[in-house]
């Protein structure tokens, strides 16, 4: 069972201090704090804890079967795994009391895996679609100026696109609902490298605009490249909570977590 509004109002906030490398002096634009969720019997999140400052790219990682799916599948909302305790804050709005809707609507935009691009529409209606009830983010305009291609593609079937454009399409239809924080499970998967040095450079203007970004790759060392923070998982907990850069200079954490 999630917490009720009564029960969280009579609780302490957590105290994220030990995780984070930021002064504890303003609450955290997003936390999680101590999720446990299921699949069924199956306990798979097992008490993770991390925050993100507002703009930050922070990126999730850990071996297969870590549960970082997991874990942004229960941030989200998605109803399977069954986040049965804990709390998800984003800008002050409780995440673990809403559903999936509700949570999209205020801010949480997951990009999952396979991309879910609608088969059967164009480019542009996938889009035209995600804006279909409010509230609504950024303009076809807007989105078109950031992804050309897309804007040249527009009445092309979606499911037609190459895989980064897929991905370029998934991303876009994120943006195109009212966004504050996005969730990208495997990103670069089966992409070129060039390609991915595209979406890189796209999810560095994503957060100019001051987006924030959860990012979850298999391509570590290019999701620690991009990002600010890293978060690890292992057998859904949390065993690291620092800089990129103290991933990418720690040869033994790299070996122990990620096996590169
Ligand atoms: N629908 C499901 N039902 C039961 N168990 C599941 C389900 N989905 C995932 N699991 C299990 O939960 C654990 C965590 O899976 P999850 O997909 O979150 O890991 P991951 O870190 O995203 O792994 P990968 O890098 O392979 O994508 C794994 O042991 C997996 O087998
Ligand atoms: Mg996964």
């Amino acid at each position: 069972m999630t917490l009720t509004e009564d029960q969280l109002t009579t609780r302490e906030r957590p105290d994220f201090s030990r995780h984070s490398n930021h002064a504890a002096t303003a609450p955290a634009f997003f936390s999680a704090w101590d999720l446990h969720a299921y699949y069924g019997e199956s306990y798979i999140v097992q008490g993770v804890s991390f925050n993100i400052h507002e703009g930050e790219i922070l990126a999730l990682l850990g071996r297969n079967g870590a549960g970082k799916t997991s874990t942004l599948r229960a941030i989200a909302r998605v109803g399977s795994p069954l986040l049965t305790h804990g709390e998800v804050w984003l800008d002050h709005q409780p995440l673990h009391s809403m559903t999936s809707h509700q949570a999209a609507a205020a801010g949480i935009q997951l990009v999952p895996e396979d991309r879910r691009i609608i088969p059967g529409l164009t480019v542009e209606e996938n889009l035209q679609l995600a804006q279909i009830t409010p509230p609504v983010g950024w303009s076809l305009d807007r989105i078109y100026e950031l992804f050309p291609r897309l804007g040249e593609r527009r009445k092309q079937e979606g499911v037609t696109l190459s895989g980064g454009e897929q991905q370029m399409l998934a991303i876009a239809r994120a943006l195109s609902r009212s966004i504050k924080v996005l969730l990208l499970d495997e990103p670069y998967e089966g992409l070129a490298p060039v390609i991915v040095d595209e979406i890189e450079k796209t999810l560095n203007i994503i957060k100019e605009q001051g987006i924030t970004t959860v990012i979850v790759e298999q391509n570590a060392v290019r999701a620690l490249m991009l990002a600010d923070r890293a978060v690890i998982l292992d057998t859904g907990t949390v065993v690291f909570d620092g800089t990129a850069q103290e991933v990418l200079d720690n040869e033994a954490l790299r070996a122990e977590y990620l096996a590169i």
